[in-house]
């Protein structure tokens, strides 16, 4: 089914957020059979209330060469409701994964399961503007690209010169920013498909690792265009 990258040009977006909301939105569509949350960045566990997980994930399964299936996938999986399941990041640093051909299987692989995939993939680049090679990868390949973003001028120039060209942006918004939906558009060349006002029942929600059992009606309102 369908692939959904969420990712980020600089740190504490709030992609992380964005990426469980979505993944459980898609989940708790009747007859979606739960949704797939695959987590590089590797906050998602804590966001989610979960232990951190202390077995291999994706990033082992990225390094691995051709003897381990594809379908070994499935067995690193973690439940974490009805709603969602979870690809842990492992322990593996994404800069280890070197393979462009693991990449795209990982990508085809996802495209052939029944449930929706959410992909929460972090910075794309270093603060240094360096592209992670193989995040970038996975965020131009997945159906929609969501890009989340502030709407401050620092993250929209390191968006603009971020190799991929997201299909759709999240803006994080609050009071007060000199910058708006239209700005943005018109400075990235792409259309803003939700906008996520900054709200601190949010922030409790991931702080407390509740976001995925009770996500804040706001949040769930804002997205619901995008999920
Ligand atoms: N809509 C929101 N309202 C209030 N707080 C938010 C919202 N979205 C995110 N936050 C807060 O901002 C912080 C960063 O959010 P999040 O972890 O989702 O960003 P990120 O882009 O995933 O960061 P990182 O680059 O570290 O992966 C979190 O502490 C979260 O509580
Ligand atoms: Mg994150």
């Amino acid at each position: 089914m369908a692939t959904i990258s969420c990712w980020s040009a600089k740190g504490g977006s709030g992609t992380t957020v964005v990426a469980i909301a979505l993944a459980t939105m898609r989940g708790r569509e009747p007859e979606s059979g739960g949704s797939l949350l695959v987590d590089l960045a590797g906050d998602c566990p804590s966001a989610l209330g979960l232990p951190e997980p202390s077995g291999p994930g994706v990033s082992e399964w990225l390094t691995a060469g051709g003897e381990v299936p594809p379908d070994a996938l499935r067995r690193l999986e973690i439940e974490v409701s009805p709603d969602i399941s979870l690809l842990s990041l492992g322990r593996t640093a994404m800069e280890g994964v070197a393979s462009p051909d693991r990449v795209q299987q990982l990508l085809e692989q996802l495209a052939l399961d029944p449930r929706d995939t959410i992909f929460d993939l972090g910075r794309v680049t270093t603060g240094a503007g360096l592209i992670m090679e193989p995040l970038a990868r996975l965020a131009a390949g997945a159906d929609q690209s969501l890009l989340v973003t502030r709407a401050c001028f620092l993250s929209l120039r390191r968006a603009l010169a971020s190799p991929v060209r997201p299909t759709g942006i999240v803006l994080v918004t609050e009071e007060g920013r000199a910058l708006g939906r239209r700005e943005v558009e018109d400075i990235l060349g792409v259309p803003v498909i939700a906008e996520v006002p900054l709200d601190s029942s949010v922030a409790r929600a991931v702080d407390a690792g509740t976001l995925g059992m009770r996500m804040p009606r706001g949040l769930e309102r804002s997205l619901r265009h995008a999920a």
